[in-house]
């Protein structure tokens, strides 16, 4: 699409002049005598760049710069002036405008040709950057977070009703129920979308390793610190920090946390100078935070500092209705990711999705279906006979597991079998948090998993990948 340019100038000839040479260039280029008519044009026709002199009878084109920027900062202006000072282009340049030039211009109206360039180069950039804020808003916007039930419509209504505030929000809910999805989603419908959204695993992280990973550091401050080191709070500066797992913070941690949440200045360790960030902190927990409040495990204070408003993420046993609709919006990604034919799942599976409990919530679900979806590649149907083995029908398991048991007479084997897989996706397949979990050296569960031939590649990954 040719680009659309506005030249204005109350002299006709030096308007013609700085015309004909774009055009040359094949821009299309509309004219006017003055910033009114400009600003006529402007509200018709989608422009692209205005070129305009600055002093002119009426408006002047620092007014005509102004009142651009405000209808759309996407447009470029250029101010071109006779009677250059420092003072105006100083004006020109705080009030958005792309160049500078004085009359006459010292490249002749190449130079002008070379600036409508870049000012178009800088326009692209820009819009693509926003197409790229529009994407993550989009990934992290409602439209993700799946669920029509009331207690998640509630959420949604919290969630737009908090995100363009500061407060601080607690979101408490068992793992893989979408805490950081909801603290994303506020983020991104906050005034602070351009700005970082950073996240800081209290839970993973060792004491005094998260204390200088969220405060930073100066050279020296202890041994190894041989070099001075920006912590999460300076980088999330004028963002968001997700502090996850926070019911996991030593005390010591806690009573640093509580005064820079009253005071928003912290300093690095090993420094004196203190120093200020705009930040705005969401705090999320899967542990009974008020219950560890009164055992003494964390700050009474800090606790109603952080759950000034409260978001408690339900668990999907406690929202079933929403199980069909997770289904077929999560099986549509996973279809495609997967390249996978996408196809229908059968009523029993539905059925057995809706009463099945669900310890790993939402991301286990995701886990079974991307198991499902890549063991059904050759299928018309995702059947039963794709259930995995935690969700499985006795009397339709998959034939690696012999011939089906009735739910009551099941061995031993078979009930060590179905209690790992549970483990095992309510833990997102980690094996030494799976390992912890069942009391058993990670040696052995490697081997029980071989002997059930369930996948053992590290990490986090579903059962099909
Ligand atoms: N309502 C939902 N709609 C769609 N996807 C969801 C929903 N809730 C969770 N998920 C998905 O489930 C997975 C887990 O979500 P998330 O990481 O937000 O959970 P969490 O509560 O932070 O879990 P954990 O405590 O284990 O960190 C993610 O892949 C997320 O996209
Ligand atoms: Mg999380």
């Amino acid at each position: 699409m040719t680009a659309q340019i506005l030249v204005v100038d109350d002299d006709r000839s030096m308007r013609d002049s700085v015309a004909r040479t774009l055009e040359r260039k094949k821009y299309s280029v509309l004219q006017a005598p003055d910033a009114a008519s400009a600003l006529q044009i402007l509200s018709e026709k989608e422009i692209d760049i205005v070129i305009s002199d600055i002093r002119m009878p009426g408006l002047s084109g620092h007014d005509l710069l102004r009142e651009v920027k405000r209808r759309n900062p996407e447009t470029e202006v250029i101010l071109l002036t006779a009677f250059a000072t420092v003072e105006s282009a100083l004006e020109a340049m705080k009030d958005g405008a792309f160049d500078y030039m004085t009359k006459p211009i010292p490249g002749g109206p190449e130079a002008v040709v070379m600036t409508v360039a870049k000012a178009l180069e800088r326009r692209d950039l820009r819009s693509a950057n926003r197409r790229l804020t529009e994407e993550l808003e989009e990934k992290y916007g409602f439209e993700n977070i799946i669920g029509k039930s009331a207690v998640m419509r509630k959420i949604f209504g919290i969630v737009e009703e908090v995100a363009p505030t500061d407060v601080t929000a607690l979101i408490t809910g068992e793992s893989g129920t979408g805490k950081e999805l909801v603290a994303r989603a506020i983020h991104f419908r906050s005034n602070r979308k351009d700005n970082p959204f950073v996240v800081v695993d209290c839970g993973s992280i060792p004491g005094t390793l998260l204390e200088s990973e969220l405060f930073g550091f100066e050279r020296g401050a202890f041994t190894g610190a041989v070099r001075s080191h920006r912590g999460k709070l300076e980088t999330a500066d004028r963002g968001t920090v997700f502090l996850d797992e926070i019911g996991n913070m030593e005390m010591s941690l806690q009573a640093k946390l509580l005064r820079f949440l009253q005071e928003h200045t912290f300093s690095r360790l090993g420094d004196e100078k203190e120093t200020r960030v705009d930040l705005r902190v969401i705090a999320a927990t899967n542990r009974d935070l008020s219950a560890d409040v009164k055992n003494g495990k964390f700050r009474e204070d800090l606790f109603f500092r952080l759950s000034v408003v409260p978001i408690r993420m339900p668990p999907l046993r406690d929202r079933r209705e929403d199980i069909p609709l997770l289904i077929s919006r999560l099986a549509r990604k996973f279809f495609e990711e997967l390249r996978v034919q996408e196809k229908p799942f059968s009523d029993e599976v539905i059925r057995r999705c809706m009463t099945y409990d669900w310890p790993g919530n939402v991301r286990e679900l995701e886990n079974v279906l991307k198991y499902m979806i890549a063991l059904s590649q050759r299928a018309t149907e995702i059947s039963g006979d794709h259930l995995p083995a935690s969700l499985g029908s006795p009397k339709s398991a998959p034939a690696p597991d012999g011939p089906g048991v009735a739910e009551d007479t099941l061995s031993l084997e078979e009930v060590e079998k179905r209690h790992i897989l549970t483990v095992l996706n309510a833990e997102k397949w980690n094996i030494s948090r799976s390992a912890a979990v069942l009391g058993i050296n990670r040696t052995t569960l490697y081997k029980k998993m071989e002997k059930y031939g369930f996948d053992t590649s590290p990490g986090e990954s579903a059962p099909g990948e």
